[in-house]
């Protein structure tokens, strides 16, 4: 069987909405922030459908035994958000993810070669191969930030095929790279848009997340 990068976008009413919320120009920051925390959250909800691990079990109801499937602690679970503004969708990410552990990791990308730089990581030196790693980040424009986030991962032992990004909005050259790089991934988005700008903007996009989610 050949592998394929396979990209989902749920036809969601509320992930539809918050997009629309999002990509709204005046939309003030407090309220971004809530808007990238929902598409943080229903995204998540989506991606966890056969990427949590699950254990079989038998639990006693007050009336009879019954067979049950419950979260498997004994299976590491990572989010990794890719900072800054894949924070915001972290938080709606970890109230579905309580137990996984955060690895926090810095990219800046430099706004003249759209090239990122790492300015913190936070990853462990090497992953259990079983980690389910869940990456955050709102926009995936030239693709640049996220092959740089996943080398740093699959260079500690992440197993791509277990990984999940989570992104609200991505663009072509993002997903070209990805899908030659990693073809077993699988990316959750709010959308896919057509066109990234001369200066790595997606359009229409929904501007700069990270200024918007903290008003700088
Ligand atoms: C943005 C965004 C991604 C990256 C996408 O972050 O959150 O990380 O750019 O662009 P790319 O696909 O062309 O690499 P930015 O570097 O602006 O940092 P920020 O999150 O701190 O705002």
């Amino acid at each position: 069987m050949t592998l394929q990068l396979r990209v989902y976008v749920p036809s969601h009413p509320l992930i539809k909405h918050w997009l629309a919320v999002a990509r709204d120009a005046a939309t003030p920051p407090v309220l971004f922030r809530s808007a990238i925390t929902e598409l943080g959250r229903w995204l998540t909800y989506e991606a966890a459908r056969e990427w949590l691990p699950t254990q079989e079990t038998t639990v006693q109801s007050p009336l009879d035994s019954c067979p049950a499937t419950l979260i498997d602690p004994n299976i590491p679970v990572a989010v990794v958000p890719i900072l800054r503004a894949g924070l915001g969708l972290l938080e709606g990410a970890q109230t579905l993810l309580p137990l996984a552990s955060i690895y926090h990791l810095g990219l800046e990308r430099d706004e003249k070669t759209l090239q990122p730089s790492c300015y913190l990581n936070k990853l462990p030196e090497k992953f259990d191969p079983q980690t389910r790693v869940l990456v955050t980040d709102p926009m995936m424009a030239t693709g640049g930030s996220i092959m740089a986030a996943m080398a740093e991962l699959t260079q500690r032992g992440v197993d791509p095929s277990l990984t999940r990004i989570v992104c609200v909005v991505t663009a072509p050259p993002a997903l070209q790279k990805l899908s030659v790089a990693y073809p077993g991934l699988i990316v959750y988005a709010a959308t896919i848009d057509e066109t990234v700008n001369s200066q790595g903007f997606i359009v229409p996009g929904l501007g700069d997340a990270g200024d918007r989610i903290f008003g700088t």
